[in-house]
């Protein structure tokens, strides 16, 4: 057992140093990888402590290799393997799964955030771009790898959510926003994020792998390109010159504090069979998480669903 103490300021080379025996041999999938990000910085950290495999999935080959690249200037004997495929694609997410092997972390990191309004193709129903890529997406990808057995026993799927899941319960009467005429950017984006800390709940709770949740802080990444500028100052994440600034509604995190997380919820020992917990700043920190967001009856209707518009049961899960 660990017992260590990680707060905000912690960051992921640290905890990876000090996970190395755990992360050492290890078949780790990540996705939402390109440089500069929070799933680069994630494996950036791991790769000195000998894993066994790092599948870096993003849905550019261009920017996969990229970041391979400079994984093996710096590490020679990595063993890397790119994986293409875009979460807004339920036919590229199917072929993926096909291609991936035994794996004993998944992490679905891929996000986006406040896009204007786009509706998914290929679901059944009526669901906009921040809900399918963000939860509809991984819940299929995720499902497939568990139902194909390629998930190792004592394995680990780490889902990443934010504290923005506090914007939005889930609208179950109307996912899609009225085919986008009531869309609202902060809303889709709260909704997808709690549907993020609800899939953890359901996968704790029907399989035997350790499913957690983390916000990982704010940290100033591509993931803010769709924020209006006015929004962002009048959050004051930003003052009237446009610069970024701390304030009592937001403390920047660089990326090292931000993937500090992701390193501690895939191989912290002390979370083994702590399934369904939600991460901040390295701590389970369940009262950081919304009631609604935790709901078992929520997460139940939320799996119906969310099969229903991938046209596929995981009954065999429970
Ligand atoms: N940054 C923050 O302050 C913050 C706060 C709370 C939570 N988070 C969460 O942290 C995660 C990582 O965010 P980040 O800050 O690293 O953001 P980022 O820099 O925007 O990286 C997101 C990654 O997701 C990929 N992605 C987007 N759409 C995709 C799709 N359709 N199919 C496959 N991949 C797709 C992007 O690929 P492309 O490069 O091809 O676009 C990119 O690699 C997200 O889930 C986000 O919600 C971030």
């Amino acid at each position: 057992m660990s017992e260590h103490v990680f707060n905000a300021k912690t960051i992921a080379n640290e905890v990876a140093a000090l996970f190395s025996e755990q992360i050492k041999g290890k078949t780790v999938l990540v996705t939402g990888v390109a440089p500069c990000n929070l799933g680069n910085e994630f494996i950036a950290s791991i790769a000195p402590h000998n894993p066994g495999l790092l599948i870096l999935a993003g849905r550019s080959i261009a920017t996969l290799t990229k970041v391979q690249d400079t994984l093996l200037a710096n590490h020679p004997s990595l063993n890397t393997r790119l994986l293409t495929f875009d979460l807004s694609s339920l036919s590229q997410i199917r072929k993926a799964a096909t291609e991936v092997t035994e794996i004993d972390v998944l992490i679905n990191n891929a996000g986006i955030m406040a896009c204007p309004y786009e509706q998914a193709k290929e679901v059944n129903g009526d669901v906009e771009m921040q809900l399918m890529i963000n939860h509809v997406g991984p819940f299929l990808f995720t499902n497939l790898l568990l139902k194909a057995g390629k998930v190792r026993d004592g394995g680990r799927v780490i889902i990443v959510s934010s504290e923005a899941h506090w914007l939005s319960d889930l609208k179950f009467e109307d996912l899609g926003y009225s085919n986008g005429t009531k869309y609202d950017i902060g809303g889709a984006y709260g909704q997808s994020k709690t549907a993020n800390v609800l899939f953890a709940t359901s996968l704790a709770k029907l399989t035997k792998i350790t499913a957690l949740a983390l916000h990982p802080g704010g940290i100033q990444t591509q993931l803010l390109k769709h924020m209006p500028e006015p929004m962002m100052v009048a959050m004051r994440w930003k003052n009237d010159k446009g610069e970024f600034v701390d304030s009592d509604a937001m403390t920047w995190k660089t990326l090292q504090e931000g993937a500090a997380t992701h390193v501690i919820a895939s191989f912290d020992p002390k979370l083994e069979g702590r399934g369904g917990s939600y991460l901040v700043d390295g701590n389970v920190a369940m009262e950081k998480c919304a009631p609604y967001a935790r709901d078992e009856k929520v997460a139940e209707r939320l799996w119906k669903i969310s099969e229903g518009l991938v046209g596929e049961n995981f009954e065999f899960l429970g």
